[in-house]
């Protein structure tokens, strides 16, 4: 638990990273920060970064010490002040608007099938173009993006309009070198967002339908926090099913024993899933701030400490995960830290299980025979923020 600094450690400083190296590779740097400390100063992200399983725990399940609300937050100039940068209870109204949407009956009723229909008509593309593609580009994005613009309810808009707003706030949120034509994309994108939002959201008060902006538009909730949370969807609701769909892909392609276990069984795709999420999380690091002097797992962080909470490194805690580095769905279950936990656990969890592990992954390996890596192109992954295959070129056989 956490405690007013007494006999803690002084937190040790890690001058030697740096972020060209932890967008390249995170996981042999988090592997050493590891070994020394759960948490480290590190100058280049000018961040306290947690690394181990434990302390990553504790800060996503303590909102009074560790809050989401950051001073200063590129998020919050991106996309505004979204539930993700708030703290109960003002984090707890904005949630709680969300209604039933993300949640399972809906996603039983309404979105399975929608789901199912827009991975057919990529998938329908992909054979027709093939029998070769970027899996990434040509299947996981736009079938991750068209699913959500449908949850969403942003009926005036296309998949393109999505993946192109997630990525260029995104960028926005992540602009620590103040780099101006970053901010006027990210500004660009967000007012298209805006003047979206304002369009659709009468003609869904005529016509309500099982959108998140349907629901939205019934509740007395103020503009700005649907402006802002609508931003903060688009930009973590994309990326994430699109990465986690890229790495399952690319690690069942790498390892032909258990892909042949999954194809034998295809009842273990939830399995692939969880494990691709553990061993990459999509979302490898967010931050908090200290609210006062404290202590976490033996080392001092003073008030108002800047932290990059690096779940995608406590996914990798050998305390926690045996040959952690490892992908290996048979390794015996355990909780990953890749949804977040606490008051800011993915809203959205569900209907990224449901899209990729109950339908994308079985019907891609299902509609692509003898679906294999590209000898000629190696598959490529990047990032530690938010980290995925940047390109997964794959051919199969064409009937
Ligand atoms: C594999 C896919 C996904 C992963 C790994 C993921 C991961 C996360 C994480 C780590 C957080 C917490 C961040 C923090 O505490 O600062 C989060 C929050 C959130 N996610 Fe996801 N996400 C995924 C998919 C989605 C999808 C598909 C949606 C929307 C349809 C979504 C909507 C949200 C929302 C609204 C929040 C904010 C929750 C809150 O503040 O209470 N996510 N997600």
């Amino acid at each position: 638990m956490t405690q007013e600094a007494t006999d803690a450690r002084a937190v040790p400083t890690a001058d030697w990273v740096s972020i060209a190296d932890l967008h390249r590779d995170p996981f042999p740097i988090y592997r050493t920060l590891r070994e020394e400390a759960p948490v480290h100063w590190v100058p280049a992200i000018n961040r306290y970064l947690v690394t181990s399983y434990e302390a990553c725990h504790i800060v996503e399940n303590d909102q009074e010490v560790f809050s989401a609300n950051e001073t200063d937050s590129l998020m919050k100039r991106a996309m505004g002040h979204s539930m993700l940068r708030k703290d109960d209870p003002e984090h707890q109204a904005d949630r709680k608007s969300y209604g039933s949407v993300l949640r399972p009956k809906a996603i039983k009723q309404t979105w399975d099938a929608i789901f199912r229909n827009n991975s057919d008509k990529f998938l329908a593309r992909l054979k027709a173009e093939g029998p070769g593609a970027d899996l990434i580009w040509e299947y996981a994005a736009p079938y991750a993006a068209e699913n959500l613009r449908q949850i969403m309810g942003f009926h005036n808009a296309s998949q393109e309009d999505m993946q192109r707003w997630s990525q260029t706030m995104i960028d926005g949120t992540g602009n620590y070198a103040d780099d101006p034509e970053v901010w006027a994309k990210s500004e660009k994108s967000s007012a298209e967002v805006d003047a979206a939002i304002d369009e659709i959201l009468p003609r869904l008060r005529k016509n309500p339908d099982s959108s998140l902006l349907a629901g939205l538009a019934s509740m007395p909730i103020p503009l700005d926090a649907i402006r802002a949370n609508m931003k903060m969807t688009i930009g973590g609701g994309l990326n994430e099913p699109r990465d986690v769909l890229g790495v399952a892909v690319w690690a069942l392609l790498s390892n032909r024993g258990q892909l042949d276990q999954v194809t034998a069984e295809p009842a273990l795709f939830p399995t692939v899933f969880e494990e691709s999420v553990r061993w990459i999380a999509p979302i490898g690091m967010y931050p908090r701030e200290t609210t006062r002097n404290t202590e976490l797992e033996g080392m001092q962080l003073p008030a108002g400490a800047r932290l990059g909470v690096a779940v995608g490194a406590g996914n990798r805690d050998p305390k926690v995960f045996d040959d952690p580095e490892v992908f290996d769905i048979n390794r015996p279950k355990k909780p990953h830290l890749a949804f977040g936990g606490g008051n800011h656990f993915c809203a959205g969890a569900w209907v990224a299980r449901a899209s990729v592990a109950a339908i994308a992954l079985p019907q891609l390996f299902n509609a692509l025979p003898n679906l294999r890596l590209d000898p000629d192109q190696p598959a490529t992954e990047a990032g530690w923020v938010f980290r995925g295959m940047t390109s997964l070129p794959v051919v199969w056989d064409q009937p």
